[in-house]
């Protein structure tokens, strides 16, 4: 590999590092480009340019490779707890038992949120979408603890923040769809663990206990392990960016959760239900809406479909589909929107449309199967998205923190009008 990379410019030759990372990727370094020549790069949407180093997640795009901290995404949603990886992504290692007991601990004594909240739900109408109820919330929960704006707190206190987010946030998340149903909210349940929990609270009723599959906390485990990290997707560098300018952890999730909800990243969940609900009422035929998402006169996209890093197989998604079988069969649901999803999926992996591009179903394919079996409605799945990301988004803040990363600031090149005075609107 080289050590340097060299650039031409105006007849002069500069040299950049070149780096490597444990997993052999490689990097020019330009960090003092513009120092050196005057010139910055110009990578709209960032689909070539690295904004960090981390020692969290690791991709490969083009072998449909996912590892957490080193751990193989298979693995850990076999054999883990949601916790358990949330611990791993956030402190670097898997948990022994008693770190594990004791960040449960934790966890449940914060799953209360203050009181003087339940306010904030009542103005919202029973239509809010539930990711605009749940980010406005979360970064609301920043004035209930006013030590947690300072950007120059204890490692201890900046953990009793993580640890109120890790608790408090399933919580607000079920009250939204609580508030939306008009029902009686659900208060944490210390005795059930971190999915049973959050099951109950979005499902049991003050007049009924609510009966909680374990097939079902079994499954909710293990979608919340494979959307819990992902390098620097969209979401992620929106958490780094604002935690940069030193906002507080409050904040910096609620804007991820803004983000994450596009239809382009985490909203495609909902959208794929959504189209495979069309395609089903349209009779099926897929066909035609193949078709359609390949027509660019069309604006119709094959939601679930295509990534900008895996050119191969999500990983995840891999696991999902099988998933979706088991969890279909011991739940005895036959979902008609499974049959048209695997339909669209082989129709899609034989079109030369998809394979000239390497599209190919992402961890939003068929993960709404899952939430739509586990009862949980559609506008809700971005929700669950955020619920299992939120440990991902807390680790890469906390890395970019103690790596007392700058400001992020990209630069730009400007393309508009040169110079023009100012004319009275008399004479405009
Ligand atoms: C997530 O980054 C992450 O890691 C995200 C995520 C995470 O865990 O955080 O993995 C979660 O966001 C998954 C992606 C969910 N989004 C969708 O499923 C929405 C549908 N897919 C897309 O819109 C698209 O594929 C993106 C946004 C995911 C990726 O977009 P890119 O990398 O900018 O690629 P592009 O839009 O430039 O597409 C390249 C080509 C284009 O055709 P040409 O201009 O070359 O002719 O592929 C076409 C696109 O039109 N294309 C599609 C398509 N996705 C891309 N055509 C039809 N249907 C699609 N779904």
């Amino acid at each position: 590999m080289s050590e340097t990379a060299k650039i031409e410019l105006d007849g002069k030759v500069y040299e950049f590092p070149v780096i490597e990372g444990t997993e052999k990727e490689k990097a020019i370094d330009i960090s003092n480009l513009r120092s050196k020549t005057g010139y910055i790069t110009l990578d709209t949407g960032y689909k070539n340019t690295g904004a960090t180093t981390s020692n969290i997640t690791f991709l490969d795009g083009e072998e449909g490779i996912l590892k957490y901290r080193g751990y193989p995404i298979e693995q850990l949603a076999e054999k883990a707890t949601f916790l358990e990886v949330a611990y791993l992504l956030i402190y670097g290692d898997l948990p022994t038992k008693t770190q594990l007991d004791n960040f449960n601990r934790d966890i449940t004594n914060h799953t209360l949120v203050h009181e003087d909240v339940k306010q904030f739900f009542e103005a919202y109408p029973a239509k809010a979408h539930p990711m605009g109820v749940l980010s406005s919330i979360i970064c609301s929960l920043s004035t209930f603890y006013p030590e947690s704006l300072d950007p120059n707190r204890s490692t201890e206190a900046k953990n009793l923040t993580i640890l109120r987010l890790m608790g408090k946030v399933p919580t607000l998340a079920a009250w939204a769809y609580k508030n939306a149903m008009r029902h009686p909210f659900m208060y944490p349940r210390n005795d059930f663990d971190y999915c049973k929990n959050f099951l109950h609270m979005m499902f049991a009723l003050p007049t009924q206990d609510q009966e909680i599959d374990p097939v079902v906390v079994d499954a909710l485990n293990k979608l919340l392990i494979l959307h819990a990290d992902h390098e620097q997707n969209c979401s992620t560098s929106t958490v780094r960016i604002v935690g940069s300018s030193q906002a507080n952890l409050y904040a910096t999730i609620a804007s991820g959760i803004a983000a994450l909800w596009g239809p382009l990243h985490g909203g495609a969940n909902q959208a794929v239900i959504e189209m495979l609900e069309k395609i089903h009422l349209d009779g099926g035929d897929v066909d035609k809406w193949v078709l359609k998402a390949k027509d660019k006169d069309d604006s119709f996209r094959l939601m679930g479909f295509g990534h900008r890093v895996y050119k191969n197989f999500d990983p995840r998604a891999t696991i999902i589909k099988k998933a979706c079988d088991d969890v279909l069969e011991k739940l005895q649901i036959n979902d008609p929107l499974l049959d048209i999803a695997k339909k669209l999926e082989k129709v899609a992996l034989e079109d030369d449309y998809f394979k000239s591009r390497n599209l190919y179903p992402n961890v939003d394919f068929y993960s709404g199967i899952i939430y739509k079996a586990l009862g949980i409605p559609t506008e809700m799945f971005t929700v669950m998205f955020a619920l299992g990301r939120l440990p991902g988004w807390i680790a890469q803040w906390k890395e970019m923190t103690e790596n007392n990363e700058p400001i992020g600031r990209p630069r730009q090149i400007y393309t508009g009008h040169v110079l023009r005075n100012y004319v009275p609107i008399e004479q405009r």
